[in-house]
């Protein structure tokens, strides 16, 4: 090792310390490290497997697992990073000892807050794409031309026609019609045979028909279903929002996450930006942003819930959250909820351990998590606020569910209230803002390792860190569909939690108890608190972690 037991690493590690920049305050810290925790998985996905799961049981189940799991990691992960000022590989190896094998789970963290920048970057360009599509309006009522166009691409044409097709079966379907239908498909020889044989002979082929309808032989068959459907359509109007809006919208958002140099343009804008706030430092770069921008995100975030309050005069969002369906609470919910705690609170990765070696020794760490974590929940709660009446109330559950619905169901939804555009615009500024501050904590992970760990500056750390992941990210901004995925599976469902399952274990069993202790009774807090954090942090945390990383490798392969 060039620097082993020489003075040079040691000196340099000193240096840092007495050079190591600080938080100017609480406030700093709580808004930086929200600004971690609030990001796409507040804004998209806990609406959506809130949704799923049936609310009520689950949003309590969920609140649990925040309480027992996230908030024991959160309080110790950010108690060893203020203890130690380090980054997560010097904290555990200051903590363990030099040798101790948990460096590894530190190295492991820096991986991983690598590769989850490397496509979360390229996620967040997609919102800044798409602020820019509802700047110029192009989620407003397609002119007719564009429908012709629109009709011109086969694959919006099978769209439409599989829709056509679907809906067609809704209703009672002439003999003739159906028979029609089976010849064109190859499915049925005598095209006069009886009602009864035509029936079974459908009944049986439903499913056939419909996959027969999708391929390509069958374009001019599709079309004039489609020309019928529309003629059919009782009213143009809703004919169009409900069928031609949602095809268009889903084509706008493939052509443009399959066009590489637009998806890699914003991937390059938003690792600049990020790169441009972290090389600013703690203070001068990260903690200007996080003022600046949280208060923007939470102002947003509050015009779009009273908007979308004002639409539920049911009130049926806030019912469904506090109420919901229990019957759809199942074992999975379980690893659902215990999951996305992980990933929402940026826990099990070292984010909240690095922005928390930048707070004071004195810092008291434990209300700092209560309130990173309080925010983090109160946002995640108000998103589904926002998005179930929007989304799921009125426009109903939208197929797949994927990341795909903020960028195709939701527009359209939004444009259908009179200030449409605006709120268009808001909403995905919000996205970004959301995104943005996660990514910067990312980010810093990296930075700060190689600051502290290999000695560089701060400017290069940030130039070859943002280059590397930025180099990373490539394959993710290039192949969307299944790379991206991949990379996004392999960090939330295996890197992060085996991550917090490591720090649970380490901050239950290898430090010292002492330590944690006087945490708690230094500030003041009561002694069963601190009874209820052990057990959790020694026991509870790492069973649950456990069986939900064992399920989840299981389900990968
Ligand atoms: N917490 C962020 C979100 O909810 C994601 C994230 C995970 C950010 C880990 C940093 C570290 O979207």
């Amino acid at each position: 090792m060039p620097f082993g037991k020489s003075g040079k690493k040691t000196s340099g590690g000193e240096n840092n310390v007495k050079l190591r920049e600080h938080w100017s305050g609480r406030l700093a810290f709580v808004l930086a490290a929200s600004g971690s925790a609030v990001g796409l998985g507040n804004l998209w996905k806990f609406p959506y497997i809130t949704w799923q799961n049936g609310g009520g049981l689950f949003v309590l189940f969920y609140l649990l697992c925040i309480v027992l799991v996230g908030l024991p990691i959160m309080i110790s992960e950010i108690t060893i990073g203020k203890m130690t000022q380090k980054d997560p590989v010097g904290a555990f190896r200051a903590l363990g000892g030099n040798h101790t094998p948990f460096r590894f789970v530190g190295l492991l963290g820096v991986l991983s807050g690598f590769v989850v920048l490397s496509y979360y970057s390229v996620v967040a360009g997609w919102s800044i794409e798409y602020s820019i599509k509802s700047l110029s309006n192009d989620f407003s009522k397609i002119p007719q031309a564009q429908v012709t166009q629109l009709l011109n691409k086969e694959e919006n044409r099978k769209k439409l026609a599989a829709a056509a097709f679907n809906e067609a079966l809704k209703k009672p379907v002439p003999d003739e019609r159906k028979a029609q239908m089976l010849s064109d498909a190859g499915l049925l020889e005598n095209i006069n045979a009886g009602g009864p044989v035509i029936n079974k002979v459908f009944s049986e082929n439903r499913d056939d028909l419909s996959q027969e309808l999708q391929k390509n032989n069958r374009l001019e068959y599709y079309r004039n279903l489609f020309l019928n459907e529309r003629k059919n359509a009782e009213n143009y109007n809703t004919w169009q929002n409900e069928k031609l809006m949602p095809a268009y919208s889903t084509g706008m958002f493939v052509e443009f996450i399959t066009d590489p140099v637009r998806t890699m343009s914003w991937h390059t804008v938003f690792m600049i930006l990020s790169i441009v706030i972290v090389i600013g430092g703690i203070k001068g770069g990260i903690e200007k942003a996080v003022r600046f921008f949280m208060p923007i995100l939470f102002i947003l975030m509050i015009i779009m819930v009273v908007n979308s309050l004002m639409l539920d005069k049911e009130q049926e969002g806030v019912r469904f959250l506090l109420k919901g369906d229990s019957s759809k609470f199942t074992p999975k919910s379980v690893l659902d909820a215990l999951g996305h705690a992980f990933f929402t609170l940026s826990l099990g990765l070292g984010a909240i351990m690095t922005y928390g070696s930048y707070l004071n020794k004195k810092d008291d760490a434990i209300v700092n998590s209560l309130w990173v974590t309080g925010m983090d929940t109160g946002i995640a709660f108000l998103a589904t606020l926002m998005i179930f009446p929007i989304i799921f109330v009125y426009g109903l559950e939208p197929a797949g569910g994927g990341l795909g619905i903020l960028f195709t169901t939701l527009p359209l939804e939004l444009m259908k209230f009179p200030t449409g555009q605006l709120l268009t615009v808001l909403f995905y500024v919000l996205v970004f803002l959301a995104a943005f501050t996660s990514g910067i904590s990312l980010l810093e992970v990296v930075v700060t390792y190689l600051v502290d760990e290999k000695g560089l500056s701060r400017f290069k750390a940030t130039l070859i860190a943002g280059a590397a992941v930025y180099i990373a990210g490539v394959p993710s901004a290039i192949d969307t569909g299944s790379f991206l995925d991949y990379a996004d599976k392999t960090a939330t469902g295996i890197m992060l939690p085996l991550g917090g399952l490591f720090i649970a274990l380490f901050a239950g069993w290898r430090i010292k108890t002492g330590l944690l202790k006087d945490e708690f009774i230094k500030h003041g807090y009561p002694m069963w608190s601190f009874n209820l954090f052990r057990f959790s942090i020694k026991f509870l945390t790492p069973t649950l972690v456990t069986v939900v990383f064992i399920y989840t490798v299981y389900s990968y392969i």
